[in-house]
């Protein structure tokens, strides 16, 4: 969990080499539908360009049916889900019908001033995905990606007014939700300032505590 611009993706893709499990990003599944232009993309596109949360049975629906995929039996790490009560109530549910249960929930902390530059000024290749930042990670050729030559885009929802709006959705829905977590003793919170590296050393202490 986290902010938008915590480091999310980000993490999840280090952590996912370290403990070998799937990564499940709502995010990056709504894009894909997007882009293919799915019934689900469809009904989302203008949700997410308006930084708004897609309704929760959608979303709902289709984290589930990616947990129910045998690849995700020896674990998995959720990126993005659930963002509000309603969806950490549904998720315990559909969890404990298949004998399952979260073992960790890790929130990432970081100012507002930070995840606005992280946002704006995020890249992404089109292409091959890969992701940069104009100032703490630039291209070697403005505006062309490293990895395959192809050119960069930027997220339409990393606009700067759109960024705000996201926000105002994290504090009002999202941030509820570390209070649940944190009742159930389940709520790790991590620093996410400083260098990739030093957040994901972070991590690993935390996931090393065993939860009460
Ligand atoms: P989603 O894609 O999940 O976006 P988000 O939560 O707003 O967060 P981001 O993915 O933008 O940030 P991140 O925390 O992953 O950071 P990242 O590693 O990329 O959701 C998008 C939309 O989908 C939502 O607005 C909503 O419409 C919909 N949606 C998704 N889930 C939903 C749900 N459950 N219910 C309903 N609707 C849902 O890093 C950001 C930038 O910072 C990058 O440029 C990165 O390179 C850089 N960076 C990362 N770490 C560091 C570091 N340590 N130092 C410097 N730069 C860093
Ligand atoms: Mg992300």
């Amino acid at each position: 969990m986290g902010p938008p611009g915590a480091g999310k993706g980000t993490q999840a893709v280090r952590l996912r080499e370290r403990i070998g499990v799937v990564h499940l990003s709502a995010g990056d599944m709504l894009r894909e539908a997007v882009k293919r232009g799915t019934p689900l993309g469809l009904a989302a596109r203008g949700m997410m360009e308006r930084g708004e949360l897609i309704p929760d049975d959608l979303v709902a629906q289709m984290v589930e049916e990616r947990l129910r995929d045998p690849e995700c039996a020896a674990g998995f790490l959720l990126d993005g889900y659930p963002r509000n009560l309603a969806q950490a109530r549904r998720l315990s549910e559909f969890l404990e019908k298949s004998g399952r249960r979260l073992d960790r929930v890790l929130a990432l902390r970081l100012p507002e001033t930070e995840l606005l530059s992280r946002l704006t000024g995020r890249r992404l290749c089109g292409t091959c995905g890969a992701g940069y930042h104009v100032a703490n990670k630039p291209p070697r050729r403005i505006g062309i990606c490293d990895v395959c030559g192809n050119e960069l885009m930027q997220r339409a929802d990393d606009r700067e007014e759109i960024v705000r709006e996201r926000l105002r959705v994290y504090t009002t829905q999202t941030l509820p939700l570390l209070e649940f977590y944190r009742e159930s003793g389940l709520l790790f919170e991590v620093d996410a300032t400083g260098t990739p590296d030093e957040v994901f050393g972070r991590i690993a202490e935390a996931l090393e505590e065993v939860p009460r």
